[in-house]
């Protein structure tokens, strides 16, 4: 049995890796600040994992919670473009300096490797699809730049003091859990719950743009991989996780229309600033070094997701 660190444990993504580490019999330790993670994500595991309430900006507070683990799972983040665009400082705080913190902590108390929620919105609106893992980044908004940046400060704590990191650019994960309450929540969250209550959802520009939407337990699987994967295929390495398929807004709002038996239009508004048109994922990296292959497709992974909305 192998002790994992989750930060933003309450999070979407952290409390379902979580959930998934305990199902296997692994030791869980949680931090969360609760800047956007809920404590009802937890309810159903808080007396199964070390949970503790604290900000990846405090070292003493990393310090501890490293201490004994073998894996460091590092989710937490300020997770939005657009937020980001208001708020470059707090987006900087949050999404660097907190991961230099961290990986601070990792080094000092010599985990053995450390795992990153690292973004696709690195690759920018570069032309060129599929994005693969060689191509030259070119981030748009600070979200994107600074998930980049830490990115690069994981590679160089593998270069400079050898402590095993890998980076996974998640391509827009999707699932149960994920919050539809903020302006700044992932559309799906968002289109779901507003048309499981009759809402009309609004499309941010033609909706024409696509993603490589990917159902969260196919990016629980990929960072579990990435802890297992021998040191010379990963260590140091950027990995895509995706499903290696594109849908666009329209089609999207098409497919949901029957789960979630809305008869009525979206709402056509302004695209959003810092957005990109399309995006969509090479994924061989990741099949060849870490031995990924997507568990769950979109359109399952919407049924999954509209299943859940449905009874939360
Ligand atoms: C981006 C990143 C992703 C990151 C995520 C965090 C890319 C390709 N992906 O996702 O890696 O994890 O930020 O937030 O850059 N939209 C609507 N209506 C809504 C909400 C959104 O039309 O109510 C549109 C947006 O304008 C955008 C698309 O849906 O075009 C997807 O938006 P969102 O779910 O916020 O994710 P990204 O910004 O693509």
């Amino acid at each position: 049995m192998a002790r994992y660190l989750v930060t933003g444990a309450a999070g979407f993504i952290g409390s379902s890796l979580a959930r998934e580490l305990l199902r296997r019999g692994e030791q869980v330790r949680g931090v969360d600040n609760f800047a956007t993670g809920k404590r009802e994500n937890l309810t159903d595991i808080l007396d199964k994992i070390d949970f503790r309430e604290a900000d990846i900006l405090d070292l003493d507070a990393m310090q501890q919670a490293c201490s004994g683990v073998h894996y460091v799972l590092h989710q937490a983040a300020i997770p939005s473009v657009p937020k980001s665009v208001l708020d470059p400082i707090g987006s900087n705080r949050a999404n660097i300096d907190g991961t230099v913190n961290l990986l601070v902590a990792a080094r000092d108390a010599k985990v053995r490797r450390v795992v990153y929620a690292a973004s696709s919105s690195a690759y920018g609106d570069t032309p060129t699809l599929p994005k693969h893992e060689g191509m030259t980044p070119d981030p748009i908004s600070p979200y994107a730049v600074a998930k980049l940046a830490s990115e690069r400060y994981m590679i160089s704590f593998y270069r400079c003091y050898g402590l095993e990191t890998v980076s996974l650019r998640y391509f827009n994960i999707f699932g149960p859990r994920q919050d539809p309450s903020s302006p700044y929540s992932g559309v799906l969250a968002k289109f779901i719950t507003q048309m499981l209550r009759g809402q009309r959802p609004t499309i941010f520009g033609d909706g024409g743009q696509s993603r490589d939407f990917t159902y969260i337990d196919n990016a629980v699987e990929a960072n579990l991989l990435a802890c297992s994967a021998p040191t010379q295929q990963v260590a140091g390495k950027v990995f895509n996780v995706a499903t290696g398929r594109r849908v666009t807004l329209n089609e999207i709002f098409k497919l949901l229309q029957p789960l979630t038996s809305y008869s009525g239009s979206p709402v056509y508004e302004a695209e959003r600033s810092g957005d990109i048109k399309h995006s969509l994922a090479d994924i061989s990296s990741a099949e060849k070094d870490l031995g990924y292959k997507p568990q769950v497709n979109f359109e399952e992974g919407l049924r999954r997701t509209v299943d859940w909305y449905r009874g939360a």
